[in-house]
């Protein structure tokens, strides 16, 4: 556990602030306490994120920014205590099945925060589908058909699909005059989807997406290099790029050292400027990204996130924190809609369902199919922080293909 879960920050600020609302809210004290006997029983959130490997860093800011913001609630879901349970997923997929079932099966618990890595997130469906009864919140994965083809009543997400982060910007490449593009990601479904969704946009905005060549490199190798030498002999009109944590840090670094960026100009998911920029330093400058938040958005409620994670953590607060701060959110309204009953689990999805969060990224809502519907900023590197060059797309719903809930 991170500082954060005991953190000194002010729990006023907080409760001030509250970060979201929920049509079910109201009706909270008129539900019957069904759990008469151990009423103060904690609540049991088991965390399966990655603590290790290219995405420990994404997965320890999702963990310490959801503590913090339960931590300012008074450390209580629903008026019951709340027991965190750890396990480190080390984003790999064979792995899922196991960990996912020692904590649903193994500890019994009653929501299962997690996973980071598209492929433990489709992996792990197959134990939450078993299980209706315990709440899987994603508090980052993006798998499409995590919320579309595979979603079920019990399987909710805070942060984005694939397809989400990526489209917008393929009409932006377009827009923008390239012809010739190259896109580079992790061979797996998160760079899969995200390459996919930039062509598909390209194509929707008008361009021939025949000029696009698609580059793989398997997770979670960063040995860049002979990529990078195949897009200088490429020559295209610009690079797109998905890679996240370390990989990230990483691969922005050798681009600079091996590419003029003034020549070949980067674009990416925002996960490439996200929490990295410092380490980044100059490499990262001028990078163009899209992301559904961003460290330069002046409103309050993202300004005290920012101040107060930082003081808690230590660390520059980052996408991923957001995600899990929004989570903390998630838990503390659909909990007290029930009156901390986890055995309301039709209440709760119907609570989380109805859920407006106005968190450090802006208000967005919960979609029939159980993912955001969400604003997507421009963004531009300068002087190491995310600049909002403008909206790339307001509210952007995922199409949510294939749910039928
Ligand atoms: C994914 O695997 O879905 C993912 C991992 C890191 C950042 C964004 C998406």
């Amino acid at each position: 556990m991170g500082k954060s879960g005991n953190s000194g920050t002010s729990r006023r600020r907080f409760i001030a602030g509250a970060a979201a609302t929920t049509g079910l809210a109201a009706a909270a004290t008129a539900l019957p306490t069904r759990f008469a006997i151990g009423a103060k029983a904690p609540i049991k959130v088991g965390i399966m994120l990655p603590f290790t490997g290219t995405y420990a860093k994404l997965g320890e800011n999702i963990t310490d920014a959801m503590m913090m913001r339960i931590a300012a609630a008074g450390d209580m879901l629903g008026g019951r205590p709340v027991e965190y349970i750890k396990l480190d997923s080390e984003a790999a997929p064979p792995k899922a099945v196991d960990n996912a079932t020692k904590l649903v099966k193994g500890r019994n618990v009653d929501f299962v925060v997690g996973p980071v890595h598209s492929g433990v997130a489709m992996a792990m469906t197959k134990v939450m589908k078993k299980a209706p009864k315990t709440i899987m919140v994603v508090p980052n994965a993006g798998a499409n058909q995590l919320t579309r083809e595979a979603c079920a009543p019990n399987i909710f997400r805070t942060s984005f699909s694939n397809w989400q982060t990526s489209y917008p910007i393929g009409g932006e490449l377009h827009r923008r005059g390239h012809k010739k593009i190259v896109t580079l990601t992790w061979n797996y479904a998160a760079g899969k989807q995200m390459a996919e969704a930039v062509s598909e946009g390209f194509a929707n905005a008008g361009g021939d997406p025949s000029g696009i060549e698609n580059l793989w490199i398997d997770f979670p190798s960063v040995s860049f290099q002979p990529l990078l030498t195949k897009i200088a002999a490429i020559k295209p009109d610009a690079v797109w790029v998905f890679f996240s944590g370390g990989g990230a840090v990483k691969f922005v670094k050798d681009y600079a050292a091996a590419i003029d960026k003034k020549q070949i100009p980067l674009y990416g998911t925002g996960f490439l400027t996200e929490g990295t920029t410092k380490a980044q330093g100059e490499a990262a400058e001028g990078i163009i990204t899209t992301m559904h938040w961003a460290d330069t958005l002046d409103f309050p409620t993202n300004k005290t996130f920012m101040a107060d994670f930082e003081t808690a953590t230590g660390r520059q607060a980052d996408v991923f924190g957001v995600q899990g701060y929004d989570t903390g959110s998630l838990l503390l309204l659909a909990m007290a809609a029930v009156g901390g009953d986890t055995g309301a689990t039709s209440d709760i999805i119907k609570s989380m369902e109805n859920t407006i969060v106005a968190g450090p990224r802006g208000g967005w809502t919960m979609s029939a199919n159980h993912n955001p519907i969400q604003d997507i900023y421009l963004r531009r590197v300068e002087n190491g922080r995310n600049v909002i060059l403008g909206l790339a797309h307001a509210q952007l719903e995922d199409p949510g293909t294939g749910c039928t809930l």
